[in-house]
């Protein structure tokens, strides 16, 4: 009996376009849905764009057009890149929608009847200008915990400290620069803690990666906190059914079209969608997720569902990041590359095969380096795999009118269940996400493959006429090995597998490749992947700079639009700024600390003395290349107590954060120590 499967990715933003950094979580998720179905188990991918929330509404009012505008845009180049990298979602819908709106009504009332709902009067930051409460994210101050400049209001890139917004010092609005006010705000709350013997059984129930098991944990002992669902007016999204001016939190809505676009899709159809959402349903749910959003998929997600009668997951398969040279990925640097950039100079499987060979069933990052991408892609794809058809399919076409083979040599036929029966590890490792082990085996049967035709040497044999048999049952083995790799490949590779089908006369399936194909005309080879080049990369990555630089430049000639630009802050008299004391520092030292994702410890000798400050530059950074740099310091900073040891001072940097960080150096000629004024 075929499993039925619902599998869904994280829904993109429709405020942007996707980047190699979504494709990494799509190409994971579009290989086990392939794999899937490869398999004969009915699998189903539903899928949409997340279409709410202040960044979107922002953004339209920054274009000057409606966000329906906006999201119906974005949607449309999302689907363009989707279809680009060859995905197979089996529907595309968007939060933004009738059933969406059904659902989410349904799945909140139905909370509320059971007494999951809970309001309370907050304080809330609120910003008079722009008359509108300020979501975390967009109001910076200073950190409560270590006192460090410019944090967000949701948690400190210096120290890691999580708080809530109305915690900062001297908050500033980053929507309109002014200093908002505290305002009470009567808001709806999830009581989550109603789900907490749920959630523990759930974390315990092994459907979990362990990684992920522990970090729910970890919440559910530190205490569920109630869940703020509601937004008040402005906010781009649906209205609370009995709580007018007030909007469901984006993050309760989004979820919630995993359901709406399986409805959206049960439309055309016609299945029995709700069957599958009820308990006990016998199809499978799975979540692809990065590890980011464990907390809304670990944990609010499957109580808002058991809250309102609906079944929990099965699972929710996480994975971790994508970094570029083991630093996050930058659009200065050029590594933060967008679907349409890559589609115009590169192949969507050199991706797709890159990614698999290196995925695997845990949360750990993914590093992408691109002289191992090219090593892989050309070594991998070009040299082991399209090389065997490439070298039979010639003769085959000009000596034996296309034709393979009558029999299989008998005594072949062993190697041949040598191939056959690798299948079962190779569907094992796909079924695990282990990816990067299935591609190792697949790749040992391409080199086995190889080297059967190496040593069989046709191209010798061809020479001479009593051989010519000979020569086509080399060449019937090569195709048959050929097309069993592709076959096992095309979860990963489906553009390879069509052209190999075309190729072949044949359709690739598992059954099938219980007989080799013999007696079978086949068509004329045409190439089937080139190799890749650096100068392809290397234009990948000089389009991703200028579009970055044309950002920019577009947004101070419009005086100054770039969103990203913090507005300026009050005036001060040139006493206060003689207070500070900034000097030149030279890094002698500079080490990753444990614990600390974003910090470097660096030590700065300013002539007069050596100091040792912590820094939030690790993703810009590797430390080693710091070291023997000179920069800037605020040297009579007071010294603050870290959770990793005293931080004296602070090194100046310039950018918005993350990797897009770049410290002040003095030109050559200043030295350890000298006053910067
Ligand atoms: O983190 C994100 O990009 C969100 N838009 C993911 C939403 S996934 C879901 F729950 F809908
Ligand atoms: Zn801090």
């Amino acid at each position: 009996m075929s499993r039925r499967i619902l599998v869904t990715s994280a829904l993109p933003y429709a405020n942007g376009a996707l980047h190699i950094g979504h494709m990494l979580e799509y190409i994971q998720t579009d290989v086990w849905v392939r794999y899937q179905r490869l398999m004969g188990n009915e699998c189903q991918w539903v899928w949409a764009d997340d279409a709410h929330g202040t960044p979107i509404m922002l953004k339209a009012q920054a274009e000057g057009i409606e966000p329906e505008e906006l999201i119906a845009r974005v949607k449309s180049e999302h689907e363009r890149d989707i279809a680009g990298f060859l995905l197979s979602p089996d529907n595309f819908h968007t939060t933004h929608s009738t059933e969406n709106r059904e659902l989410a009504n349904l799945i909140y009332e139905r909370n509320r009847d059971n007494g999951n709902i809970v309001r309370r009067t907050i304080k809330q930051l609120y910003d008079r200008e722009r008359e509108m409460f300020l979501p975390d994210r967009f109001v910076k101050g200073i950190c409560p915990n270590c006192g460090a400049a410019d944090q967000y209001g949701d948690n400190c890139e210096n120290c890691s400290a999580t708080y809530d917004a109305t915690d900062l010092k001297d908050p500033i609005s980053q929507v309109s620069g002014t200093t908002p006010e505290l305002r009470d705000s009567e808001q709806l709350f999830f009581a989550l803690g109603n789900f907490s013997d749920m959630l523990r059984e759930w974390t315990d129930s092994g459907s979990l990666q362990p990684e992920v098991a522990n970090k729910l944990k970890e919440w559910l002992e530190g205490g569920l906190k109630d869940w703020d669902i509601s937004r008040n007016a402005p906010y781009f999204g649906f209205e609370i059914p009995d709580a007018p001016g007030k909007y469901f939190y984006v993050w309760l809505d989004a979820p919630i079209a995993y359901i709406a676009s399986h409805k959206n899709l049960a439309a055309r159809t016609g299945e029995d969608w709700e069957a599958s959402w009820k308990p006990g349903s016998d199809v499978e749910l799975y979540h692809f997720i990065g590890k980011d959003i464990i907390n809304f998929h670990g944990l609010f997600w499957p109580a808002m569902l058991e809250g309102a009668g609906f079944r929990k997951p099965t699972g929710v398969f996480c994975h971790g990041f994508l970094t570029v040279d083991n630093l996050k990925m930058s659009k200065s640097r050029g590594t933060s590359i967008t679907i349409e950039t890559w589609l115009k100079h590169l192949q969507p499987e050199y991706l797709r095969y890159y990614f698999a060979s290196k995925l695997s069933g845990s949360v750990v990052d993914l590093n992408m380096n691109f002289d191992d991408f090219i090593t892989r892609v050309n070594a991998d794809l070009v040299g082991k795999v399209v090389n065997i058809a490439s070298r039979c399919a010639g003769f085959i076409s000009k000596r034996f009118d296309g034709r393979l083979a009558t029999a299989y040599p008998e005594d072949m036929i062993e190697d041949y269940r040598h191939f056959t029966s690798a299948q079962s590890i190779i569907m094992q490792y796909y079924e695990q996400r282990e990816y990067g082990k299935a591609m190792r085996e697949i790749m040992l049967l391409a080199e086995h493959a190889n080297t059967y035709i190496n040593d069989a040497e046709p191209w010798v044999k061809i020479k001479d006429p009593e051989q010519a048999e000979a020569v086509q049952q080399i060449c019937t083995i090569g195709l048959n090995y050929f097309r069993i790799i592709a076959t096992y490949l095309s979860p990963v590779l489906p553009e390879l597998a069509s052209k190999t089908e075309e190729f072949l006369n044949t359709t690739l399936t598992l059954e099938s490749l219980e007989q080799p194909l013999c007696d079978h005309a086949i068509n004329r080879f045409k190439p089937m992947m080139t190799r890749v080049e650096a100068s392809q990369i290397e234009k990948v990555m000089d389009e991703t700079k200028a579009n970055a630089d044309a950002k920019k430049a577009s947004g101070s000639a419009a005086g100054n639009q770039d969103a990203s630009l913090e507005p300026l802050k009050p005036e001060i008299e040139i006493d206060d700024f003689d207070k500070v004391d900034l000097r030149v520092a030279v890094i002698t030292d500079a080490q990753p600390v444990e614990g600390a994702d974003k910090l470097v410890q660096l030590t700065l000798d300013i002539g007069i003395e050596t100091r040792t400050v912590f820094a939030g530059i690790k993703a810009a950074y590797d430390p080693a290349d710091l070291i023997g740099r000179r920069t800037v310091m605020v040297a009579n900073l007071k010294p603050r107590k870290m959770r990793f040891g005293l931080s004296s001072g602070m090194v100046l940097a310039a950018g918005p954060g993350g990797s897009d960080l770049f410290i002040l150096t003095p030109d050559d000629g200043a030295t350890a120590g000298m006053r910067v004024k």
